[in-house]
């Protein structure tokens, strides 16, 4: 068990040094961003470090996504040779009411980490659904269907429209904001939309990595959903990544979202490798 003296306190920029040595150096840890992005997160205000006599022993980093009320783990980490369980938890108390001053009410995680799995069930996280990755070679991709879409590239001044699509297609966990679209397009992914009378009714996103073609997002308002707009973005996507040169595609999706899974599985995309849990863990009562 920790000691005398335990604090926990936001991280300043200063720190980031010091947050990154402890990174690299610890056995468990979950970290899903670039060390580049440190001091960023920092800024942001929701990086927070637990220390014990001038000791690093726990870092919580956590992104408030722009939508809703949501904090997203993004990095957890506890020095070796302490319990897990109980640092997790004085990591998450300490943290929580800078949490709640920043309106952050429910927590969620993607969850990659074996290690984590017990601590974070121990302090009344849930799974909320799960994720499979889904995979297809890049070769006899069907024509892209003509109707009833046109599609189109994206332009800067139509991501507010592609916002409103995507709040409206996706649950507050999973929603884009404006902001992380335009980071999406600053990323290199390539985005295409679907117009309808003059409207854009939904959107898909497709990004190289190495030679596989991810796609990133796909999106058609709910009430243009079943028509064939999905079909004609994920075509679109698929045949414009295979042009650049990609060798096979990737996705991830809840399997519990019969929409997507069908239309996945209709293109021949196979599920594969395990299911990643999402927990999620609500902050908002005292
Ligand atoms: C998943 C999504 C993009 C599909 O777009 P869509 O335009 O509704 O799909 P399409 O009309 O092109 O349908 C393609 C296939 O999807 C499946 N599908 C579509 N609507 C469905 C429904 N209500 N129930 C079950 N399957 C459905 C069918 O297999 C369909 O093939 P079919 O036309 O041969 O029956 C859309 O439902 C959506 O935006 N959902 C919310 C966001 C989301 O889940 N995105 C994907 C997560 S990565």
């Amino acid at each position: 068990m920790p000691p005398t003296q335990i604090i926990v306190r936001p991280a300043e920029v200063k720190d980031a040094q010091e947050i990154e040595h402890f990174f690299r150096h610890v056995r468990r840890r979950y970290i899903t961003f670039g060390m580049e992005d440190l001091p960023q997160l920092i800024r942001e205000g929701l990086v927070f470090v637990a220390k014990t006599g001038g000791l690093i022993w726990g870092v919580l980093a956590v992104s408030p996504k722009d939508a809703g009320e949501w904090g997203h783990i993004r990095g957890v980490s506890i020095i070796d040779g302490w319990q897990a369980r109980a640092g997790v938890g004085l990591l998450l108390y300490g943290a929580r009411s800078h949490l709640r001053n920043r309106g952050v009410r429910a927590l969620y995680i993607i969850l990659t980490e074996e290690w984590l799995h017990g601590p974070l069930h121990a302090h009344g996280f849930v799974q909320a659904s799960r994720l499979g990755t889904y995979l297809r070679h890049a070769h006899s991709i069907p024509p892209i269907p003509r109707d009833p879409a046109a599609l189109r590239l994206v332009r800067p001044d139509d991501i507010p429209q592609v916002a409103q699509v995507d709040r409206a297609a996706f649950a507050p966990l999973w929603s884009y904001s404006a902001r992380e679209l335009t980071y999406l397009l600053a990323l290199g992914c390539r985005m295409v939309v679907a117009e309808m009378d003059g409207r854009i009714v939904g959107y898909a996103c497709g990004e190289v990595i190495g030679d596989i073609g991810h796609i990133a997002r796909l999106a058609v308002h709910p009430d243009r959903q079943g028509q064939g707009i999905g079909r004609q973005l994920l075509l679109d996507t698929m045949t414009y990544l295979h042009s650049v040169g990609v060798t096979r595609f990737s996705l991830n999706t809840e399997i519990d979202n019969p929409q997507a899974t069908r239309l996945y599985e209709s293109l021949n995309f196979r599920r594969f490798g395990r299911l990643i849990p999402v927990l999620v863990k609500d902050i908002g009562e005292k």
